[in-house]
């Protein structure tokens, strides 16, 4: 097997989406039934966490089943910045952080990518201090830190923001954090994730109140618990840590993405196909499996890691995102698409972000009825929609309106492709592989 260095130097392309300044597009033909199986990548959301939480190892850890994506690419900058060697061969990723060079994470990567915001609570735990850029907002929304920030002072780190930058530093006990009882006014993934890997080398027992419960927080908690540290409760709302004086290696294989599967689900059910899916883990797709089920498809396990969806007459449906185990907001995009071509009203309401709407005007471009009252999206079904020049303005629109086209009649023109670059694994070429007609055009 290859050894593919990810060097400092990586090239442009690499941490660049290549459709950044080519302006390309994907040409979408629709109206082609799809079939066989689709093979679900590593969770992007898993990865780029136990990335960070790599960072408390004074030894080398290999991470599997680590998807290929834009966003890797980054969060692998950042950690080299930071003084990590990375050897990557296929989708095994070796990382050696034993000689971490600096605590100061570079702007221009943070910058970015809003994951590599984590890296804060490993360095601050693993070198007692750390120099993280804010990491900003996005097209769905401020994305404050606030959370993070104050779970780290109540460990006993000194932060202070100044000029956009971060600085966090534990004064006296050796730069040892303490442990302590967090609780956190909302369960955030990165928070909860920040402060699980902040407590793993910190001084005595720290529990953590209205965790975040999502698949990949538990990742990470199972990620470093193979490092040796003792982490339990991760998955529910009450996570409990006590600080173990130093992590050991481990060869750890990341969870199927459920994000993707969802992603791959809805486009069997909108092109009225018949495919299977794996590997997945059945469990962290409730939500999505009770909602398609609830719009008319079978979905069927036809093992323990594999999934089918039969499609069927599509009923509308409402669908209010919530913290998981709730319905995943990253799942709200391509379910519009879905619900915009199922008989009947719906109404799907975003309580996790702010603005994360931007798919609904490209939806509408492409004959959608749809209107926007507040938080909540009001949506009458109609019997097709029609391709168009559509432009995805974050990941999961992107996504979304992908599907919509490959269910639409005649050619969408998606404009946006980094944003899909970044979060899915080879996603045309799954999509092709499954029948769909598509290529990627500059125009
Ligand atoms: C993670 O983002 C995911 N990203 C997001 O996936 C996902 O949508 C989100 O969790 C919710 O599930 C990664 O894991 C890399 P949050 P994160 O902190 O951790 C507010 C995708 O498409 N908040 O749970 O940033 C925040 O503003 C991406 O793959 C604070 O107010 O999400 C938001 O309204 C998009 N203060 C809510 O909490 C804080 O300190 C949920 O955010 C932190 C968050």
């Amino acid at each position: 097997m290859e050894n593919r260095a990810i060097t400092p130097s990586l090239s442009q392309d690499q941490t660049q989406a290549p459709s950044d300044e080519m302006q390309e597009a994907l040409r979408i033909w629709g109206g082609r039934p799809l079939s066989g199986n689709v093979r679900i990548s590593g969770a992007k959301n898993s990865a780029l966490a136990l990335m960070a939480g790599a960072l408390l190892c004074p030894e080398p850890c290999r991470l599997r089943n680590v998807p290929s994506l834009v966003d890797i690419n980054r969060m692998g900058q950042v950690l080299q910045s930071l003084g990590v060697k990375l050897q990557q061969q296929e989708d095994a990723l070796d990382i050696d952080a034993s000689t971490l060079t600096t605590s100061k994470a570079p702007y221009e990567l943070v910058s970015q990518l809003r994951a590599s915001f984590f890296v804060i609570g490993s360095l601050v735990a693993r070198l007692g201090s750390a120099r993280v850029p804010l990491p900003g907002g996005c097209a769905i929304g401020a994305r404050p830190v606030d959370l993070h920030v104050r779970g780290l002072q109540a460990l006993g780190a000194e932060v202070r923001i100044e000029h956009g930058i971060v600085y966090a530093d534990v004064k006296g006990r050796g730069g040892k954090l303490k442990g302590a009882k967090i609780y956190l006014d909302y369960p955030s993934v990165g928070a909860t994730e920040t402060l699980m890997m902040a407590a793993t080398l910190a001084e005595g027992e720290t529990i953590i109140e209205n965790a975040a419960q999502e698949p990949e927080v538990e990742d990470l908690a199972n990620f470093c618990r193979a490092m040796g540290a003792k982490i339990r409760g991760a998955g529910t709302n009450t996570v409990i840590i006590v600080g173990v004086p130093r992590l050991h290696t481990t060869d750890y294989s990341i969870i199927p993405d459920r994000i993707e599967t969802g992603t791959f689900l809805v486009a069997g059910a909108i092109t009225r196909s018949e495919i299977s899916l794996s590997p997945v883990i059945p469990e962290h797709l409730t939500p999505a499996i009770a909602k398609l089920r609830e719009m008319g498809c079978q979905v069927i396990f036809e093992a323990p890691n594999r999934l089918r969806i039969v499609p069927g007459e599509l009923r509308a449906t409402d669908i209010e995102t919530l913290p998981y185990p709730g319905f995943p907001t990253d799942m709200q995009a391509q379910f519009m698409a879905l619900l915009s071509v199922s008989t009947g009203n719906s109404v799907v309401t975003e309580t996790v972000f702010e603005n994360r709407m931007g798919h609904v005007p490209e939806l509408v471009r492409m004959g959608a009825d749809i209107r926007i009252k507040g938080e909540n999206a009001i949506i009458r079904g109609v019997p097709l929609l029609s391709g168009a020049p559509v432009s995805g303005t974050d990941l999961r629109a992107s996504a979304a309106l992908v599907v919509a086209g490959l269910a639409a009649d005649g050619e969408t023109l998606m404009k946006g492709l980094r944003h899909l670059d970044r979060g899915y694994d080879n996603f045309e070429s799954k999509l092709r592989k499954l029948g769909a007609k598509l290529e990627r055009v500059t125009l």
